[in-house]
């Protein structure tokens, strides 16, 4: 059975980005972010409307990660370390099978440039070495091309598709799980 501790929070650090820990100041870009129609379109949560909506989400990363049950790191540009524009985590920590899911969402001006790419990279490692993870998933919208195209960047691999298994915006729509088994051969 896994034991992960994310206390002291592990900041994480890229060529171009800090990747900190998320707090209730940062709730102004989590609204900006959550409220887009365009960032959300794939995901299955309501937009956030206020700034409360915003602190309602912080407030369940904070709990998650206080319980050590998931993980999500606040996305900064490394130059502007105070301003959110983006957050990847591993959540739904499944202690007993060592296994995660992942999620992540980016700034629509940021994307394109590969920074998720280099974000999800850096949290891959960290699962696998430091939480000890075997496997982490992610559940997709077929529809969503940047999201399938970034994990088989990064080697995930189709694991399973489920057909209208999801209630997504007023209707039922497939899902692609892709995952990821740990390159590390003392956690195999
Ligand atoms: C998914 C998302 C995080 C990708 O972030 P990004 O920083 O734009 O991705 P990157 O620039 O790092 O791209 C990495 C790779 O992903 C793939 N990719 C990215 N955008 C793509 C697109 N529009 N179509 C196809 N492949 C794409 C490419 O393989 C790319 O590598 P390449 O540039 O060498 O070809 C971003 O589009 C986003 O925030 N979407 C909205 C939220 C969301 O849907 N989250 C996922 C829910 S499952």
């Amino acid at each position: 059975m896994l034991s992960p501790n994310f206390t002291p929070f592990p900041e994480i650090k890229t060529d171009r980005l800090l990747l900190r820990q998320l707090t209730l100041d940062d709730a102004p870009g989590v609204l900006q972010l959550r409220s887009n129609e365009e960032v959300m379109k794939y995901i299955n949560r309501p937009l956030a409307h206020s700034l409360e909506d915003a602190e309602n989400w912080i407030n369940v990363i904070i709990d998650a990660l206080g319980k050590n049950d998931g993980i999500t790191w606040c996305i900064c540009l490394k130059e502007v370390p105070a301003v959110h524009v983006g957050s990847i985590g591993l959540w739904r920590i499944d202690k007993e099978n060592h296994r995660a899911e992942i999620g992540y969402m980016l700034e629509p001006s940021l994307q394109g440039k590969g920074l998720m790419y280099e974000a999800l990279k850096k949290v891959l490692e960290y699962g696998f070495s430091e939480i000890k993870l075997h496997s982490i998933e992610a559940h997709v919208d077929p529809r969503n091309a940047s999201s399938s195209g970034l994990l088989k960047k990064a080697d995930f691999v189709l694991e399973a598709y489920f057909k209208e298994n999801y209630y997504l915006h007023g209707r039922f729509v497939d899902t692609a799980v892709y995952s990821l088994l740990t390159p590390f051969k003392e956690f195999q």
